[in-house]
């Protein structure tokens, strides 16, 4: 394990990094610019280009209408064919979002957001200082990061999504410790090492990643202590202020953690608050109606938040377009799984789940109402992960585009997403976006 020294303007260093301006100039904003000229668009201006100049060399022939008439009309056939096999929308019509284009329910594939994207307050109103062009700089570094990981199928773990989000917090904030709660066979552990290749963790999960290994691929970290297997202690019941001081940690606000273990977030961020921590991260972040436990955007999903509240009224534009958008993606929920008893909308059908839901409970709105004032009162930043590429284009067929925030590339780009090497990746590692998301609690008085 390593020694860590830590300066004393350590704090604000980290803040700094998270809260002041930084602008990326790189090659990728070449890239970019190339790519605002999508090569699709180029495409068809250029063969409309063609054809207006096919069309002008044969009026100097035309003498017979007839056969004038036939020419064009086979030229028409001709140019439309081209256009469908060149341009990307017509080449995958199996996909949902495609098929929405092809029976002209356009919108359905690129309307991000448009049934509300509900997020948490703040205190101060403050948000993360990394830009979009930041994120895009990192993909473009990431990708052949990726590619060489050691778990290729992680089913039941992150994608590629959240593996890009995890690794590119934990490289902008430069923690000094990582701490992460839920394991499975350990990628999530070998990201956080390539965003940070010295920093120790402490992973905790009731099973040991090693015992994978016989099994397949997986990973266990060299400079890791795990609190796993028999050695297993849930987070909420480390003594972290000996782990700290075991450690050699002194300033908390230099540690990250991760929680991938599928626990009520309200619980555990009472926990990380408790021990002092200040920067976490959620990778099921489940939309409301949706998941195995309490989010913190089901927890933020209050009618006085833009993109929050619902009604359980059944004959409401709500309603009808929830139905429509069930049959193409597979997490988009119906107002009647949205609404339980008693039009229980908050959480899931009115319940909080916790551990899996294994453990539930169901929660009046008024205590529902208090637990958003109580994450408000204690936050300085949320900054939910957008999907890194819009569903035309990794063609994922899970999460609703109406209640996320729009992708970092959009639908269309195809010469971005083909320049950051997306376009290598096998399309099922874009199946797992669940609205990752980075909290900064404030500074607490001691
Ligand atoms: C979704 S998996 C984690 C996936 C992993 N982060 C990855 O990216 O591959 C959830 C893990 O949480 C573990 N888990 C269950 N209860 C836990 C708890 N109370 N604390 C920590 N981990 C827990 C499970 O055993 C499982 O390994």
């Amino acid at each position: 394990m390593h020694t860590l020294v830590h300066s004393p303007s350590a704090t604000t260093n980290m803040l700094d990094r998270v809260l002041s301006s930084r602008r990326v100039t790189s090659h990728l904003d070449d890239a970019e610019t190339d790519a605002s000229a999508d090569d699709s668009k180029t495409k068809k201006q250029n063969l409309s280009l063609l054809a207006s100049n096919y069309l002008s060399r044969l009026s100097h022939f035309c003498i017979c209408p007839t056969a004038c008439l036939l020419i064009c009309l086979l030229l028409a056939v001709i140019l439309i064919t081209s256009l469908a096999f060149h341009s990307r929308s017509f080449v995958c019509v199996s996909d949902p979002g495609s098929r929405a284009g092809f029976f002209g329910l356009e919108g359905l594939e690129s309307d991000f957001g448009s049934l509300g994207v509900p997020w948490c307050r703040s205190k101060h109103g403050k948000t993360v200082q990394w830009t979009s062009k930041d994120l895009l700089k990192g993909l473009e570094e990431f990708v052949s990061i990726y590619e060489t990981r050691p778990i290729k199928n992680n089913i039941y773990g992150m994608g590629f999504d959240h593996s890009f989000g995890l690794w590119f917090i934990a490289k902008w904030l430069k923690p000094v410790l990582m701490i992460e709660s839920g394991v499975f066979k350990g990628h999530s552990t070998w990201v956080l090492r390539q965003a940070m290749p010295d920093t120790p963790i402490i992973s905790l999960s009731p099973r040991h990643p090693e015992k994978y290994l016989k099994k397949g691929p997986a990973y266990v970290d060299g400079n890791c202590t795990y609190l796993a297997g028999k050695d297993f202690v849930d987070f909420g019941s480390v003594d972290w202020k000996s782990m700290m001081k075991k450690h050699g940690i002194t300033d908390l606000s230099r540690v990250l953690i991760f929680f991938d273990d599928h626990q009520n977030e309200l619980k555990r961020v009472k926990q990380a608050l408790d021990a002092g921590f200040r920067h976490l991260v959620f990778e099921d972040n489940y939309d409301t109606g949706t998941g195995d436990h309490y989010s913190l955007r089901q927890i933020c999903d209050q009618s006085y938040i833009r993109g929050g509240g619902h009604s359980c009224f059944r004959d409401s534009d709500e309603a009808r377009i929830r139905l429509k958008r069930k049959l193409f993606w597979e997490k988009a929920v119906g107002i009647d799984e949205l609404c339980g008893p008693n039009e229980a909308w908050w959480g899931v059908g009115g319940w909080m789940r916790d551990d899996f839901n294994h453990s539930n409970k169901p929660i009046s709105y008024a205590e529902h109402f208090q637990n958003s004032r109580f994450i408000e009162s204690i936050l300085d930043v949320y900054w939910e992960l957008p999907p890194v590429a819009g569903p035309s284009l990794t063609h994922q067929t899970r999460y609703d585009p109406a209640r996320a925030t729009s992708p970092i590339v959009e639908d269309g780009r195809y010469g971005l997403f083909q320049q950051l090497g997306l376009s290598r990746l096998d399309r099922s590692v874009f199946n797992g976006y669940t609205q990752m998301v980075y909290l900064e609690i404030s500074e607490q008085e001691s």
